[in-house]
């Protein structure tokens, strides 16, 4: 069957990228679909598994640094949109092993770009209806202070100048204009990988996009991220190491609001621009973290507050951002967004997945699903 666009979506066998690759699946079936995986610890076939037959969606195992082996693809499948996820994502590891994020969110994001530009440049329509939308991070911004309107106590509620009314823990945020200033090695790589991608516009004529968005939670998020490790740990009455003192504050967003964002980012954004991504819903660490709590309790039907013990303050991350909250404006007025999930009722959907879904957190958590796919690849 001849498509009408063929898309690579690159990491989809991630947290965010399972979520972006179900949505075009069904969205779309005019669009042939080409998820690109590397199957780190952090990519797990599992999370597809409910669209994985469809006739317009395709699995290719590969590095995105494999230059020759993505210009190929990009050849036969007649790519004209890219959808870049695939990162190494998590700030802990990063400070651990920041080549590894060097080479897949720097070199990687090079190698496609370059690979893309190669295949595009060599066609007589070129860049015409071709497309590279690069996913990145608000981390890239660095950290924002804490401050609050004398004699107000925090979070104080502010008024958008489009109406939108928010609780906020400090008077900034960060705009598409805020100047970069990352601090941990895993946003560095994201700011550099930024940078790339618009210099590559810049330079080339590449008709490139870059998002930056804020946290993101929900069903499929790998259990060293906050929000589903708590949840686990919960589950099974674990200590929840909570970094500092837990004031940090992080701006949320439920997946699939993310998920909506990026579908219409790519077909109605600008060429060239940058748009922030956020849900104006910032909470302090600690507060999830009881909140959560009480949601597991509730559902397991524990006394209410009965896991609140399990809360152990341990030594901070090094260079821990303080505050994250990004101004998503631009995108609410100019294409028409907005999240549509509370948080409180994300976090209730959330917890009720994970729940619902044990053995796919004891497949993680064990390891056994990276084990049944190297054999899968090894036999073929
Ligand atoms: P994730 O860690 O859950 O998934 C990353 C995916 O990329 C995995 O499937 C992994 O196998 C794949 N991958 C890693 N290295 C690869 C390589 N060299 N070649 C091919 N595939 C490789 O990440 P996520 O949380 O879904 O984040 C996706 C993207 O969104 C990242 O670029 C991240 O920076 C960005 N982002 C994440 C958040 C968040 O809160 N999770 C927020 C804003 C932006
Ligand atoms: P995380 O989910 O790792 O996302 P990010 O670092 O990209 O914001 O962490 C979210 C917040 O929770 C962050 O302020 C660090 C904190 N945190 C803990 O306090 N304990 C933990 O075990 C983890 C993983 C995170």
């Amino acid at each position: 069957m001849k498509y009408k666009r063929n898309i690579v979506i690159t990491g989809g066998a991630g947290f965010i990228g399972s979520h972006v690759v179900r949505l075009f699946v069904n969205k779309y079936p005019e669009y042939h679909i080409i998820n690109i995986d590397k199957l780190t610890y952090a990519g797990n076939l599992a999370n597809l598994i409910d669209i994985e037959n469809k006739s317009n969606y395709k699995f290719v195992k590969m590095d995105i640094c494999d230059i020759d082996a993505f210009y190929r693809l990009m050849q036969e499948e007649h790519v004209d949109g890219i959808i870049h996820l695939a990162a190494e994502s998590h700030v802990d590891r990063s400070i651990k092993e920041p080549f590894t994020f060097v080479r897949t969110n720097v070199i990687g994001t090079l190698s496609l770009l370059q690979a893309a530009k190669l295949c595009w440049e060599s066609q007589s329509e070129k860049y015409e209806g071709k497309r590279f939308y690069h996913i990145s991070t608000d981390e890239v911004y660095g950290a924002l202070e804490m401050t609050h309107p004398e004699g107000i106590d925090s979070p104080f509620t502010t008024v958008a100048s489009s109406g939108t009314r928010h609780e906020a823990y400090g008077e900034d945020f960060f705009l598409e204009t805020t100047k970069y200033n990352p601090h941990s090695p895993y946003s560095a790589s994201k700011a550099s990988s930024d940078h790339f991608v618009r210099a590559f516009h810049d330079t080339y004529g590449m008709p490139t996009i870059v998002t930056n968005c804020s946290n993101n939670y929900g069903p499929y998020q790998f259990p060293e991220k906050l929000i589903p490790l708590f949840i686990n740990n919960i589950c099974h009455r674990k200590p929840l190491p909570v970094y500092g003192k837990g004031e940090n504050v992080r701006d949320w967003l439920y997946v699939e609001d993310h998920a909506r964002a990026i579908d219409l980012i790519f077909h109605k954004g600008k060429v060239a621009e940058t748009y922030n991504i956020g849900g104006f819903n910032e909470w302090k660490n600690i507060d999830i973290v009881k909140l959560i709590i009480k949601t597991v309790d509730r559902f397991l039907g524990r006394p209410e507050g009965a896991d609140l013990d399990l809360i152990t303050y341990v030594t901070d991350r090094p260079g821990h951002d303080v505050r994250y909250a990004i101004d998503s404006r631009k995108l609410q007025i100019e294409l028409g967004w907005e999240p549509l999930l509370q948080f409180e009722e994300g976090i209730e959907k959330t917890v009720k997945w994970y729940l619902e879904n044990e053995a796919w957190m004891d497949n993680v958590t064990s390891g056994d699903y990276q084990a049944y796919y190297d054999n899968m690849y090894k036999n073929r």
